[in-house]
């Protein structure tokens, strides 16, 4: 394709253009596909002109649920970067260390096709930490958990037992870097976060852990039940030597597409409400006696 030729440079930029004013707003694919060389592609302003779609991608809003997986190949093998990971986390002996080893950190093919690192928000001190599954569109933007629609149903329910993140409570995810098209991560994407997080639950020692749905539940717990038989009940998590009790609930996503299950969320509100306060209570009588 010469380079000098106008209508050349032209033909894909107005193709690319119209992907965008129909909405289409990431690359679902891990390598770029130049389908101008395909001789059977014509160019997107004469495809526009014939009625049809230059490129075979779908504009977001009519993209099906639940595409399959779409697995992303590491550039080392993954027992590899799981141990690299493992070194650099222990070797973090702050949250900000650890936030910036997680930046520097090219070991997750998700990191890849990611805007931003998703870290973590809130109060870190000891508190409440909630963990949810991984970053969705909006918080790739941002670079913080939490702050598309899913979000601001969290920060409803936290509201609902005297929670805010400005003040007592500390979020985080399994992944730190956007799926694409929010699919579930892998086993290997998990499995390479994982030692960061193991880490960041350290650093944070907080008194109660909240997990937010299945996949939180399962590589946090390595716990294989279903949500609804896991959440409502409190499991035993151990950091440094120190129990930590966990409830595993509904996560905030599926509460707003099954909004009669907020139900089952406020009765484990209520529970984590309840324990806050006995901690409190322990606390505080081992404070004054
Ligand atoms: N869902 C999650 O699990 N985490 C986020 O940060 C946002 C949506």
């Amino acid at each position: 394709m010469p380079q000098s030729n106008p209508d050349c440079i032209r033909a894909p930029l107005s193709a690319l253009q119209w992907l965008v004013e129909a909405g289409a707003d990431e690359a679902v694919g891990d390598e770029p596909v130049n389908r101008f060389n395909h001789a059977s592609v014509r160019s997107g302003p004469e495809l526009l002109e014939a009625g049809a779609s230059p490129l075979p991608l779908r504009p977001s809003a009519a993209r099906p649920k639940n595409l399959p997986a779409q697995p992303v190949t590491p550039a080392a093998s993954d027992g590899d970067q799981i141990g690299r990971a493992m070194e650099i986390a222990a070797a973090c002996g702050t949250l900000a260390e650890l936030k910036a080893a997680l930046e520097a950190f090219e070991g997750c093919p998700l990191k890849k096709h990611a805007t931003r690192t998703v870290f973590a928000d809130g109060v870190p001190d000891r508190r409440i930490l909630f963990i949810g599954e991984a970053p969705g569109r909006e918080e790739d933007i941002a670079g913080l958990p939490f702050v598309g629609r899913a979000g601001k149903l969290l920060d409803r329910m936290l509201a609902s037992i005297g929670l805010d993140r400005k003040s007592n409570v500390y979020i985080t995810n399994i992944l730190n870097w956007r799926p694409p098209s929010n699919r579930d991560p892998t086993p290997e994407e998990a499995a390479v976060c994982l030692p960061f997080l193991r880490r960041h639950i350290e650093l944070a020692a907080p008194r109660i852990i909240v997990l937010l749905g299945a996949i939180a539940s399962r590589h946090v717990m390595g716990r294989s039940e279903g949500i609804m038989r896991l959440r409502g009940s409190w499991l035993e998590y151990f950091v440094c030597g120190r129990m930590v009790p966990v409830m595993p609930t509904l996560h905030p996503a599926y509460l707003l597409r099954r909004p009669l299950e907020k139900r089952l969320a406020w009765r484990d509100l209520q529970a984590i409400s309840v324990k806050i306060q006995a901690l409190a209570l322990l606390e505080q009588s081992a404070e004054s006696g």
